[in-house]
């Protein structure tokens, strides 16, 4: 709920948090008064500044909610506006606002420029996040150029220093969680590839270094495209972190009657420390999600068993197996099309290659659902190789820079999608072949960043210019998966980029699933996914059982293991099964049922994460919403030699959030929730038993 009072100064109510703004008398800009659980912003606020500011400006040290540079001119502005002249300090002052249940906009305005910002704020209801966009509108007769466009700022009380926690990574290893103690200054991840990227995640968390357990605040954007998070801390003790995209193509115009909507930053509070806060991210994306949040099925992809040596043979012996086994989707990954027996032809010319399906492609596909299963295909729509149909007739559609050679990365170019022809032709390629075959699964992949910050087809065709690149890309790339999901509502869609280059929170409500990482070794995987669920929900984690071993950590692991760490979210299988023993296919049964069993339980439960994979206690706990049926993965990360060959008292997990006057079964054991709060579910380590699932259920 939101309430005005007569001091310009509104509420937005979560569920258990609160985020309170106003305007001070001057009325030169929005700032915050506190956000924290329900009740925090009776008293005085924790983020208000009290003295002289010498040799600063006051709004550099006041907790602005979005700042200009001449609000803000030194310690880091928000809005950076350029007027037609070259002068900047463009600075706003209020004008009025409009807001009713969960939602606030508050409009600012520049008598000289022109210049129109409302902030809007919403609370999704029944959440604890606070979703933020700024509209900008040049309402005046001259032409403006934005220099910086963030979208957010927001203030967070860290008196004793700010503790952040950020997720690192490059391929094969993204999600890496970490943090840095910040006692001064700044401290910046971003991407300028066009793509949220594998080296960071755009999220971000701020705790009190003296409160790690207690209250976090965390930012996420929702931002397909290139992007900045930056997080300061000042003198007084205020962390400000700013949000939004990075202009790596420069700055963009704002003609005049020109409108311009820069993306929604999301805030979270939890008063539970980052598992806590993993929480409120959880319930968000659950919420995005609606009525398609939905247990996933099991699903079988064959690239690690076949990579491109795609045909109906293997791909059938493949699925025959995995149907014997209790999978239910059946996805062909890369090299199905023609010209695609490698990486470098193909991409671009989306037919099923009659060679490898000399049965043709329905039949083929009439076969694999003859064994029970659904049907899944890889694409990469938005890319093309050199060597290719779709590249010889059309070379002007890549995103090139006129007379310069073009970049390639994994031999192929990027499609310029902001082009109408292109948005076209990449959403009646994915919607041909999901109206003409009978698909219901979508793997899009992404392999490439975009490196040319021009138009391959501007020069003599009058659409030179400057062009927003990264908008009109990632508008149009949402634009197509809204319009696949609303014409094919069964399809079910897996976001990838490379792996989990393309993970944000504007994927999370239009996906139904992201691959985090094409690393599938055992122990590399723990850490990737570790990560992954700080962030995101279960039901976006697609996970697969596979031979490999890892690349950073390859110790090996049983197949139990790699079994519960795949059930963390999405099961899937990626090994190649026509190579497994029967006895090996016999327990993937065993585990595959058992997934069956516990999915709803993970797609809806509450999550609590113990310990880490560093630590020999690491664990995922997934709470039935009506507390009934707790669910507890777990895992042996260290050393397996020696393990239960000596006197050894069992690892105890500690679980959280059931009811401590409750009684819990599991087996024959009967446990008290105060015990399993207190002590711990006990879990006996030994080189066999790297593993556990353990299915708790109140008596
Ligand atoms: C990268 C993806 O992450 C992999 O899973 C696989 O689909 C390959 N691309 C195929 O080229």
């Amino acid at each position: 709920m939101s309430d005005a009072g007569n001091d310009a100064r509104w509420t937005l109510r979560g569920a258990h948090s609160e985020y309170t703004v106003a305007v001070p008398e001057h009325g030169r800009w929005l700032e915050l008064v506190a956000w924290g659980p329900q009740g925090v912003s009776e008293g005085p606020s924790p983020v208000e500044y009290r003295g002289p500011v010498p040799f600063l400006t006051a709004g550099d040290a006041a907790p602005i909610e979005y700042a200009t540079d001449a609000a803000r001119p030194f310690t880091g502005a928000d809005l950076v506006v350029e007027t037609a002249a070259g002068d900047r300090r463009v600075s706003v002052s209020y004008v009025d606002a409009d807001g009713d249940d969960g939602a606030l906009a508050v409009t600012f305005a520049d008598p000289v420029t022109g210049l129109r910002a409302v902030l809007h704020y919403q609370v999704p209801p029944g959440t604890d996040v606070v979703r933020r966009w700024v509209e900008l509108t040049n309402a005046g007769s001259e032409p403006l150029r934005i220099v910086r466009a963030g979208s957010a700022g927001f203030c967070v009380p860290t008196a004793h220093g700010a503790r952040l926690s950020y997720q690192w990574g490059q391929w094969a290893q993204e999600f890496q969680l970490d943090h840095v103690d910040l006692e001064h200054g700044g401290f910046t991840v971003g991407s300028a590839q066009g793509v949220p990227g594998h080296a960071y995640v755009p999220w971000l968390t701020v705790r009190d270094q003296a409160e790690p357990e207690g209250s976090t605040w965390g930012v996420a954007l929702d931002w397909t495209g290139s992007w900045e998070i930056t997080a300061e801390r000042d003198t007084g003790g205020l962390t400000r972190v700013r949000a939004g995209r990075r202009l790596a193509d420069g700055s963009l115009d704002l003609p005049a009657g020109g409108r311009l909507t820069l993306p929604t930053v999301t805030g979270g509070y939890s008063p539970d420390g980052l598992d806590g806060l993993a929480r409120v991210w959880h319930r968000y994306q659950r919420q995005l999600a609606g009525g398609r949040l939905t247990p996933r099925p099991v699903l079988y992809n064959s690239w690690e068993a076949t990579y491109f040596a795609v045909d109906a043979e293997n791909q059938l012996a493949l699925a025959r197996i995995a149907a014997e086994i209790g999978v239910e989707t059946f996805v062909v990954d890369d090299g199905w099309f023609v010209g695609r027996n490698d990486d470098t032809g193909g991409l671009g010319d989306w037919t099923p290659d009659p060679a490898k399906f000399p049965a043709g492609f329905d039949a083929f596909i009439k076969e694999v659902r003859a064994l029970g299963l659904n049907f899944g295909l890889w694409v990469e729509p938005e890319c093309v190789n050199p060597r290719s149909r779709l590249y010889a007739e059309h070379p002007d559609w890549v995103y090139a820079i006129q007379g310069r050679p073009l970049t390639p990365i994994r031999n192929q170019y990027l499609l310029d999608l902001g082009r109408p022809e292109v948005a076209e032709f990449v959403h009646s390629t994915v919607d041909g072949l999901l109206r003409r075959h009978d698909i219901n699964y979508l793997k899009w992949d992404f392999n490439r960043p975009r490196t040319e910050p021009g138009r391959g087809w501007a020069a003599g065709t009058g659409a030179g210019g400057r062009v927003d690149l990264d908008g009109a890309h990632v508008a149009n790339l949402h634009r197509i998966y809204e319009q696949l999901r609303r014409d094919h509502p069964h399809v079910l869609i897996e976001a990838c980029a490379g792996g989990g280059a393309r993970t944000d929170l504007a994927m999370a409500a239009r996906a139904d699933v992201f691959w985090p990482s094409d690393n599938t070794g055992p122990l590399d995987r723990l850490a990737i996914q570790y990560g992954f669920l700080h962030a995101n929900a279960p039901h976006l984690l697609s996970s697969w059982v596979t031979d490999s071993t890892g690349l950073f950590d390859p110790r090996p692991r049983s197949l139990a293991f790699r079994f519960v760490l795949a059930m963390a979210g999405v099961l899937g299988i990626g090994a190649d099964i026509r190579h497994w023993t029967s006895d090996q296919r016999t327990e993937a049964a065993f585990w595959i049922a058992r997934y069956k069993e516990i999915r709803n339980v993970i797609t809806h439960g509450t999550v609590h994460l113990i310990g880490d994979p560093g630590h020999p206690r690491c664990a995922v706990q997934y709470t039935s919403p009506d507390a009934d049926t707790v669910v507890v993965l777990a895992w042996h990360t260290g050393r397996l030699d020696g393990t239960g060959l000596l006197p050894s008292r069992p690892v105890r997990l500690p679980l959280a959030g059931i009811d401590p006057a409750g009684v819990y079964r599991h087996g024959e054991q009967r446990y008290s929730g105060s015990h399993l709060t207190a002590v711990g579910l006990p879990v006996r380590w030994t080189a066999e038993h790297d593993a556990e699932l353990a299915v708790l259920r109140r008596a």
